[in-house]
């Protein structure tokens, strides 16, 4: 199966945007902020006088949140920082580490460091059938009108994590006996997208899967559960920035769940708007419980669930 590409065309690696945009200092963490010598623009003598910006233990974890999320490629700006500082205890317990400082230095010193920094910081959180209700209601009424209408259905999961919500619609579709729609998830993480690929979870992951899904299509041993290799070769999966590489339209159903709340209020709107416009006419727009996007041309059906007007332009 040719792998979708929702990105038209723009390579995933190395693309403008996404590289580091903040050199590390060699003076290492703590010298990186305060205030420089002089402003510029005072080419006849010094600038009026500065009070050092003092240090403090707030500004410390924001500084630390914003330079690991550049070094990985993303842009602070587009992120709210309370819930990624929050993190931060979770992210020294990952690297074993006691302070920012050496956490820091760890990350610099290798990329596999800054993976485990980074999938600590940015809250990977899934599971299959996550919200089991807003499944059932998929089940029962949106894939079987989607399939009653469009041959075989673009699905695809923007910020999949690990993949287990993109694995639950494949077996849902398997289970209405349809040819296999085109299934792409993506996440900014290639760790996640490494996981999802090999579709191997914790057997917790599967708390909420209905039985007769993890009898059909899932292999228990000991402590984890492996989804069938009949269900993994039906999906595809890509590493991409959803707030700066474009995306491409005509989807049928889009799920973008428990991204837009750790985005800033003007990261968010962009993406709804971005993550509206790819869909086509009559598809359909997963967001998660707690995110509420005002969406033209759309209205929600079910709770999370949005469906594109049929007459809308794609
Ligand atoms: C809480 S998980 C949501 C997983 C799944 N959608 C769910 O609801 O179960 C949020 C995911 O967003 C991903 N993410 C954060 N920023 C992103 C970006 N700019 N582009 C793509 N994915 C991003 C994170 O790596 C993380 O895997």
């Amino acid at each position: 199966m040719p792998v979708p590409d929702p990105f038209h065309g723009v390579s995933f690696a190395g693309k403008k945007g996404c590289s580091v945009s903040a050199p590390v200092g060699s003076r290492g963490y703590r010298g990186w902020h305060g205030p420089p010598a002089f402003l510029p623009g005072h080419a006849d003598g010094p600038p009026p006088e500065r009070k050092p910006v003092p240090s403090s233990p707030e500004s410390d974890q924001v500084v630390f949140v914003e330079r690991t999320l550049r070094k990985a490629g993303l842009n602070p700006r587009h992120y709210r920082r309370a819930p990624l500082v929050r993190r931060i205890p979770a992210c020294l317990r990952a690297l074993k580490v006691d302070s920012l400082a050496a956490a820091m230095r760890e990350m610099e010193s290798s990329p596999d460091r800054l993976l485990v920094g980074l999938n600590s910081l940015l809250i990977g959180t899934t599971a299959f059938f996550r919200d089991r209700q807003v499944f059932d209601e998929l089940q029962r009424h949106v894939l079987p009108e989607l399939l009653g209408r469009v041959d075989r259905p673009r699905v695809w999961s923007a910020a999949c994590s690990d993949g287990a919500e993109l694995y639950s619609m494949a077996m849902m579709f398997d289970r209405l006996g349809a040819e296999p729609p085109v299934f792409l998830g993506t996440d900014c993480r290639a760790s996640a997208i490494a996981r999802a690929r090999e579709g191997l979870y914790p057997i917790s992951a599967t708390a909420e899967m209905p039985m007769e899904f993890v009898r059909n299509h899932v292999r228990l041993s000991g402590n984890t559960a492996t989804v069938s290799p009949e269900i993994r070769e039906r999906v595809s999966w890509a590493k991409a920035d959803l707030l700066t590489q474009s995306i491409d339209s005509h989807w049928d159903l889009i799920l973008c769940r428990n991204l837009a709340i750790y985005l800033a209020p003007e990261a968010m709107d962009r993406l709804w708007k971005k993550l509206s416009a790819a869909i086509r006419p009559g598809g359909y727009l997963i967001v998660g419980r707690a995110e509420k996007p005002r969406l033209e041309d759309f209205s929600c059906i079910a709770p999370c669930i949005h469906q594109k007007a049929p007459g809308s332009i794609a």
